[in-house]
């Protein structure tokens, strides 16, 4: 937390004449000893506006924003209008994804028996209604599927192995027409796909006891099952990045660098999202807004990315994109997600392989110069720092941690803001990014990252 002392000692500095900005680094009195404070950092605290970041979490989650929906459009307008009356020229970098619409309604019935079952989709199951043989095919290996012939009819497969999809992809393979994965173990199974793949057939899920009764009864005579399931559709919709640019400030003192900012304007469903994340898109305007007039030798670029809570779609897209020769002038990639909640815990920083790089040292550097404290830095992938983390871009998440109890619930919401906790960000990434950026500030050397694999998409339900 912020130590007003700080504030006191510079400012009474700065009105005692001792201050001055032609003395790079000079350091005031050291309020906490061996921690002296760079008075550099001032220039940042001094212009970064909290009110603004509230008051722009506070217009962008009046409603969920969702990827790909006319109301995550209306926040990339604003976004954009806002970098605009910075004075930033911007772009807009649209891309499209597949979006999975659920069944509104499923059907399993046996032929000849009035017997009712409760099954439920798979996440990624295609719509379409069958009749035919119900066929008993083990766990759906390919190997055990080898000898049998399924065409037309709906494959019952136990769970267990090998994932929900092989074993639909397996049984399509061998013609059938539908699929029923019955669970190995009590309770319901909530079970997904992953993704979307035009080769699957209607999947559905049964409880272990219904299963195992079904695969009993069709073991010792011929079943005719009738299989539907209506409603579900795989959509191609668009989403966005928006992009603003601060060119170094003097070309010919300029370094080759990249640092980027950024965080994700999307939203689950439901949810307004105010810290999830409002609050990084608020806080990389902000620091848009401070930085613009602020003389720097590196590029700066504040990013605010589409599509993240499906997938870090924008991110990922981004990365992708880039020529790789500009991929490796990116040095550093601070990712603000979920950096504003009252009823979170304390700021930490997150790796996708757990290991400190130029993001956490600059932030450990700021937070000590600032609080007197380091903040911590653990494992965690889950946001945009995944992709250039896995670029080889140096790369951090600044989260609060553990989390608060309304992430992804409609009680996401500006009231649970704590604009301490905004302060305290802007001021340690603000900072941590001026160290760097500033003129005459060469001397910090850069590492490049080893590139990481992370998972992109981590699922709710289970795969396998
Ligand atoms: N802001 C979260 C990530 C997060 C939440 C990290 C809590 C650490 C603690 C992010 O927007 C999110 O929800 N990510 C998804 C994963 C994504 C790849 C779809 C998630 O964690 O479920
Ligand atoms: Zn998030």
């Amino acid at each position: 937390m912020k130590k007003p002392v700080l504030k006191l000692t510079i400012a009474a500095a700065i009105t005692a004449g001792t201050f001055s900005f032609q003395a790079a680094a000079v350091q005031v009195e050291p309020v906490y000893a061996q921690q002296p404070v760079n008075v550099l950092d001032h220039k940042i605290v001094q212009h970064f506006n909290v009110e603004n970041v509230y008051q722009n979490i506070d217009y962008l989650s009046k409603e969920p924003r969702i990827a790909g929906t006319e109301s995550e459009e209306k926040a990339v307008q604003y976004i954009q209008s806002q970098f605009q009356s910075y004075g930033y020229e911007t772009e807009i970098q649209p891309f499209t994804f597949l979006s999975y619409t659920e069944p509104e309604s499923i059907f399993l019935s046996i032929e000849g028996s009035d017997e009712t079952f409760t099954p439920s989709a798979f996440t990624y199951t295609v719509s379409g209604s069958i009749t035919g043989e119900l066929a008993v095919a083990g766990l759906g290996k390919k190997e055990e599927l080898a000898d049998l012939n399924l065409t037309g009819k709906i494959a019952l497969i136990q769970r267990g192995e090998i994932s929900f999809a092989e074993k639909v992809l397996n049984a399509a393979g061998k013609g059938a027409a539908g699929v029923i994965i019955y669970n190995n173990t009590d309770g319901a199974l909530n079970g997904t796909l992953g993704e979307a793949n035009d080769a699957y057939v209607p999947a559905v899920s049964l409880t272990k006891a219904e299963g195992e009764a079904l695969a009993a009864k069709a073991a010792a005579e011929t079943l005719t099952a009738s299989l539907t399931v209506e409603g579900a559709s795989v959509d191609e919709k668009t989403s966005h990045n928006v992009i603003a640019v601060k060119k170094p400030t003097n070309q010919t003192k300029a370094t080759n660098d990249i640092i980027v900012v950024g965080a994700h304007h999307d939203s689950v469903p439901g949810a307004p999202g105010a810290n999830d994340d409002a609050s990084g898109s608020a806080m990389t305007l902000e620091l848009a807004r401070l930085f613009k007039d602020i003389p720097t030798d590196t590029e700066l670029r504040f990013i605010t990315f589409g599509a993240e809570e499906v997938g870090l779609i924008g991110s990922e897209y981004y990365v992708d994109g880039l020529p790789k020769e500009e991929v490796s002038r990116m040095i550093a990639n601070f990712n603000l997600d979920m950096v504003g909640s009252r009823d979170a815990g304390d700021l930490v920083m997150m790796t996708a392989d757990g290991e400190p790089n130029l993001v956490t040292e600059l932030a450990q550097a700021s937070s000590t110069r600032l609080n007197g404290e380091a903040i911590p830095y653990l494992e965690g992938g889950r946001s945009d720092h995944v992709p250039f983390a896995e670029a080889g871009v140096p790369a951090a998440l600044f989260i609060h941690d553990p989390a608060e109890p309304w992430y992804h619930t409609p009680d996401d919401t500006i009231d649970k803001i704590s604009k301490e906790k905004l302060q305290d960000v802007g001021e340690i990434v603000g900072t941590a990014i001026y160290e760097k950026a500033r003129f005459d500030n060469q001397e910090i050397k850069v590492k490049k990252a080893n590139k990481v694999k992370v998972p992109h998409l981590y699922h709710n339900e289970d795969i396998q």
